[in-house]
C-alpha cells in the first residue's frame, strides 16, 4: 500500500488528480477498450474532480473514452432529488467533461427489483472487462462507499442499511433533518471494489483522522470496512495532514520516507 501524505486538502485533491488522469492518458483508451473508472460521492473527492475538470478544460485530458461506474446510490430517492448521488454525479463532475452519458453508469435506487438492480450493476462491471481505478473516500467510521461496519469483506453489489452513525453524518445534506435522510443505499460491494486492478482512496481531515488510523494502522476488520484495502496489491491512499493526526509517529515517518526514497 502507498499512504501519500499532503500538507493540505487542495494538495492531496491534485496528488489524486494528478495520478488518476496520469492513469487515464497511459492506458491510451479507445471507443474499444475503454478506461474503467469507479467513482465515489461526498465532500472528499469534491476537489479531486474539480482538478479533473481543470485538466479537461485545459486540453489535458480527455473523457470521451472513459466508462464509469459508481459506488453507490440512496434507495428511494428521486433521481432528480438534489442530494441523489445521480445530481451529484452530474452537477460535480460529468456536466463539466466530455463523458458520453451511455458510459456513466450509476445505481437506480428506485428499481422495482433492487436485488436485480445490484446483479446486473456486477453483471455491467464484468462484462466491461472489470474497473481498471476504483476511486473512493472514507466514512468517520471508516466505510467505504456505503459498507458499513459489519459488512462483509466479500461483499458484491446488494442493498444496505445505513447506520446510524452514517444517518446523521449525511443528515447536513438533509437540512440536518433525521427523518429525511434516506435509511438504505444500493452499494458495490468490499469484494467489487477489491477486483478492481487499482483502489485510491482520499481521505482528509481531522474527523477521518481514527478511520485513517484503522485503515492503515490497524487489523483488516469488518468494522473498520475500508481496511480491507490492505489486502489489495495495487491500493494508494492520499490524505491530508489533520487526517493523519491519529497515526503512530513510526507510521506516519515511514509512509513520507517510503515516497522520498522512492524518488530517489
Ligand atoms: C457516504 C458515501 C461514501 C463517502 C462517505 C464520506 O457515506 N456513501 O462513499 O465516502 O459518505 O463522505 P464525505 O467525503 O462527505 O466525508
Amino acid at each position: 500500500m502507498r499512504v501519500i501524505i499532503e500538507p493540505t486538502y487542495e494538495k492531496m485533491s491534485k496528488w489524486a488528480a494528478d495520478y488518476v488522469a496520469k492513469r487515464i492518458i497511459e492506458s491510451n483508451p479507445t471507443p474499444e477498450k475503454p478506461f474503467k473508472l469507479g467513482c465515489p460521492t461526498g465532500s472528499s473527492p469534491l476537489g479531486l474532480y474539480k482538478e479533473l475538470i481543470n485538466k479537461y478544460k485545459a486540453g489535458e485530458l480527455s473523457f470521451q473514452n472513459v466508462v464509469t461506474f459508481n459506488m453507490d446510490e440512496y434507495v428511494n430517492l428521486p433521481e432528480d432529488h438534489p442530494e441523489s448521488y445521480h445530481s451529484f454525479m452530474w452537477t460535480n463532475f460529468f456536466f463539466h467533461i466530455d463523458i458520453k452519458k451511455e458510459n456513466v453508469h450509476i445505481l437506480n435506487g428506485n428499481a422495482k427489483d433492487l436485488k436485480e438492480e445490484c446483479e446486473s450493476y456486477e453483471a455491467a462491471i464484468e462484462a466491461a472487462g472489470g474497473i481498471d481505478l476504483f476511486m473512493g473516500g472514507v466514512g468517520p467510521d471508516g466505510h467505504m462507499a456505503f459498507n458499513e461496519p459489519g459488512s462483509s469483506l466479500t461483499s458484491k453489489t446488494r442493498v444496505k442499511t445505513l447506520t446510524t452513525d452514517t444517518i446523521i453524518a449525511n443528515s447536513r445534506f438533509f437540512d440536518n433533518n433525521l427523518d429525511l435522510v434516506p435509511k438504505q443505499a444500493l452499494t458495490v460491494g468490499i469484494g467489487t471494489v477489491m477486483a478492481a486492478k487499482e483502489v485510491l482512496l482520499v481521505c482528509n481531515g481531522h474527523h477521518k483522522a481514527r478511520a485513517l488510523q484503522h485503515i492503515i494502522d490497524g487489523e483488516v476488520s469488518h468494522k473498520w470496512t475500508a481496511s480491507m484495502i490492505q489486502m489489495h496489491p495495487h491500493a494508494i491512499v492520499v490524505c491530508d495532514e489533520a487526517a493523519c493526526d491519529e497515526l503512530t509517529v513510526g507510521t506516519y515517518k515511514y509512509y513520507l520516507d517510503k515516497e522520498r526514497y522512492n524518488l530517489i
